[in-house]
């Protein structure tokens, strides 16, 4: 096992310190430490922050392994400063059964890039019938405690009560796409004026406030957990800010491309602006970042969402939803928030591994925690090449942008899964 010694780094915007990484934890925090036997990181400029976490990230794996495998995924995290990830469920086959849930956790210990903590589908086959075997997910090795049929809605209100009611035995929490199919049939893109110009079949903000304004009455109802992926829309955010006063046990997710592009990106029909819930409105955005600050939504999510070049290049119509995040999420919540250190921390960081249980993340580097944990140069602007990214797709709507910081290290229980911003294996 090495050992590091973080030279000068600012935790969280503080007043340089250095940091020595040894056995797994964080073994000293204090100026002018020594330990012959580390390696070096001369951190001047950089800040440290507890390793990310994402609840939300498509790695491909089984099934589609020529868009991403769990290696490739894992190492697009690292890259992008996250020592855990939670594998969402739509894979081929479906991560619907305890078997298909503990083959993803093992690829993902055989990465040791992150922590891949598998989410389990709600239902067979993401098909909205019969709720699949919960139970058997949350007692097998993965110890699966987030199921969703995220790319679907658990659309049948019946289903979803009894979905919720299950995981309550366990402290489960059931993560919903809130789109009720009924409202989307053929959708394109976000309905409004841009759909109308562009005379594409737009998906209305309704479709997902009415989702989430019955799931917030049925989690009330039955006291259970329930999480909201991706929010996009204005609504949205009211409807939570009236459940969450009103102590419902509901957290949310925003991407970072809904806070960052609106509907207008369309106009180039360029498929790499096709996601699902389509970007909205700069209205819709300016609440999002709102809610982010105060709160009424929980943390970033990235909805990583590689595909394959023939998915993605070729018409819009046919254009599969879905961009990569993993490596610019950290540099879109700079870019949004400032260099609130604590608030980004909080939102990308501890607050998801609060809500996934995972316990091994999401803390301040302190004395004694587990080191997992990342440093951030905040000065760098870089201009994103879709050709550097450590991900197996290329579909990230940020190409040839500018944006602000980079991940220079990322430690993993203490090893450098990232070194020099080069991932080290
Ligand atoms: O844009 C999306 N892509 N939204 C989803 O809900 C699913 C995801 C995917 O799997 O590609
Ligand atoms: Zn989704």
């Amino acid at each position: 096992m090495n050992s590091y010694l973080i030279r000068n780094v600012s935790v969280l915007g503080a007043a340089p310190t250095d940091l020595l990484l040894r056995d797994g934890v964080v073994a000293e925090v204090g100026p002018g430490l020594s330990a012959p036997e580390a390696t070096v990181v001369d951190a001047d400029g950089l800040v440290a922050l507890p390793g990310l976490v994402d609840l939300h990230t498509h790695l491909r794996e089984p099934g589609r392994e020529d868009a991403e495998t769990v290696e490739t995924g894992s190492r697009a995290a690292a890259m992008g400063g996250y020592t855990a990830v939670c594998a969402m469920a739509n894979t081929s086959p479906v991560a619907d059964t305890a078997g298909v849930v503990e083959q993803v956790w093992r690829l993902g210990r055989e990465a040791g890039l992150v922590d891949v903590q598998p989410i389990g589908a709600v239902t067979v086959g993401l098909a909205g019938e019969r709720l699949a075997e919960l139970g058997a997910m949350a007692d097998s090795a993965a110890r699966v405690r987030i199921f969703s049929d995220d790319g679907h809605c658990v659309a049948d209100p019946r289903l979803m009560r009894r979905a919720l009611e299950y995981v309550k035995a366990f402290d489960g929490i059931i993560a919903q796409h809130a789109e009720e199919p009924r409202l989307t049939e053929g959708a394109q893109m976000h309905e409004g004026e841009v759909s109308t110009r562009l005379g594409l079949t737009g998906w209305p903000a309704v479709a997902e406030e009415a989702i989430i304004a019955r799931d917030v009455l049925l989690a009330e109802h039955v006291g259970s957990r329930l999480h909201v992926c991706h929010v996009s829309t204005a609504g949205s955010v009211e409807v939570l800010r009236q459940a969450k006063a009103r102590g419902v046990r509901v957290t949310a997710e925003v991407t970072p491309h809904h806070l960052l592009l609106t509907d207008v990106r369309a106009e180039t029909y360029d498929p790499v602006f096709k996601v699902n819930p389509p970007l909205r409105t700069a209205t819709d955005i300016t609440a999002l970042r709102a809610a982010l600050a105060d709160g009424v939504i929980d943390i970033i999510a990235t909805d990583h969402a590689p595909h394959a070049v023939e998915d993605k290049e070729c018409e819009w119509a046919y254009a599969r939803p879905g961009m990569l995040g993993l490596e610019t999420a950290l540099s879109i919540a700079l870019d949004v928030l400032g260099p609130q250190w604590d608030l980004i921390a909080e939102r990308m960081s501890r607050a998801p591994a609060r809500i996934a249980g995972l316990t091994e993340h999401g803390h301040d580097p302190a004395p004694g925690v587990p080191a997992n944990l990342t440093l951030v140069d905040p000065a760098v602007r870089r201009v994103i090449d879709p050709a550097e990214s450590a991900s197996r797709s290329r579909n990230t709507p940020y190409a040839r942008m500018t944006l602000p910081g980079r991940i220079v290290a990322t430690f993993l229980r203490g090893e450098a899964t990232v070194l020099d911003g080069k991932a080290v294996r």
